[in-house]
């Protein structure tokens, strides 16, 4: 099965399209009375997509006191008070300027102790369930083809877990990190199975330098090479990428 793909004029109009598409999920289910989970991703691509979020809630009045939030993943081990950790990114770039609860914000602690992280990482996955599953999973790709920490080599049925980075991701983090020895070589993520287990997902790609794993995503094989390709089984995945990501297709 072919992934939907919709290709935007710029980073920019594709930040408006998905963050609307999240905000009227949000208004739906508040209509309703129910809670919005969402899955969040870090890095580049989901930026604007959350400063369009913001604006909303500042000039529209969206809001986020019925949202429960879960995060892809973090590095480990990383102190959330680190200006590289996931948690500060996703304060400031989004939870700081806005009205969500703390309490329904989730992301994985790169502080727990190595012999306590398996039960962490079960009980991670067992809140998702408590709260009915993720309605609307954000993500972006690596230029290993990983979705959130899951490198290539990671299992289909995989779950939240302690994973090894990919040289490539470790090269690419190096730009945050200062050099490549700072960057943390392992990291705690969702497993595909935990992303593929999402009501709905959305995946951004923005730039040349995804061109290449975009097409590998969207026309080669389903396989643990390419982890990303495991969307292809998913059966409500849209695929947002610019015309810079889509040069290889
Ligand atoms: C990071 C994150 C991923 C993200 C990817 C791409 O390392 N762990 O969840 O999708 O790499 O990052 P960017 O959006 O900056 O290209």
């Amino acid at each position: 099965e072919k992934i939907p793909l919709q290709i935007v004029a710029n980073k920019e109009e594709g930040a408006k399209i998905i963050a609307t598409l999240i905000s009227d999920l949000i208004k739906e289910k508040t209509a309703q009375g129910k809670k919005t989970v969402l899955g969040l991703a870090t890095g580049s691509s989901p930026i604007l997509i959350y400063k369009e979020l913001i604006r909303q809630h500042k000039e529209e009045g969206l809001s986020f006191k019925n949202v429960i939030t879960f995060n892809l993943d973090e590095y480990y081990p990383m102190h959330p008070e680190n200006k590289q950790s996931y948690v500060k990114f996703m304060w400031e770039n989004l939870f700081d300027h806005i009205d969500i609860e703390p309490q329904n914000v989730h992301i994985p602690d790169g502080t727990i102790e190595i012999d306590q992280i398996e039960p962490y990482c079960t009980q991670y996955e067992e809140k998702i369930k408590s709260v009915g599953g993720i309605d609307l999973q954000l993500l972006g790709i690596g230029r290993s083809g990983h979705i959130g920490f899951n490198e290539p080599g990671s299992a289909i049925n995989s779950t939240t877990r302690l994973v090894k980075l990919d040289p490539i991701t470790i090269a690419d983090a190096a730009k945050d990190f200062g050099n490549k020895e700072a960057v943390p070589t392992k990291a705690l993520t969702m497993g595909i199975n935990t992303i593929l287990s999402a009501k709905r997902i959305i995946l951004a790609a923005w730039g040349k330098n995804k061109s290449i794993i975009l097409k590998k995503m969207l026309e080669g094989p389903v396989s643990t090479k390419v982890p990303a390709s495991f969307l292809q089984l998913h059966t409500d995945v849209t695929v947002f990428a610019d015309k810079d990501a889509t040069d290889e297709l």
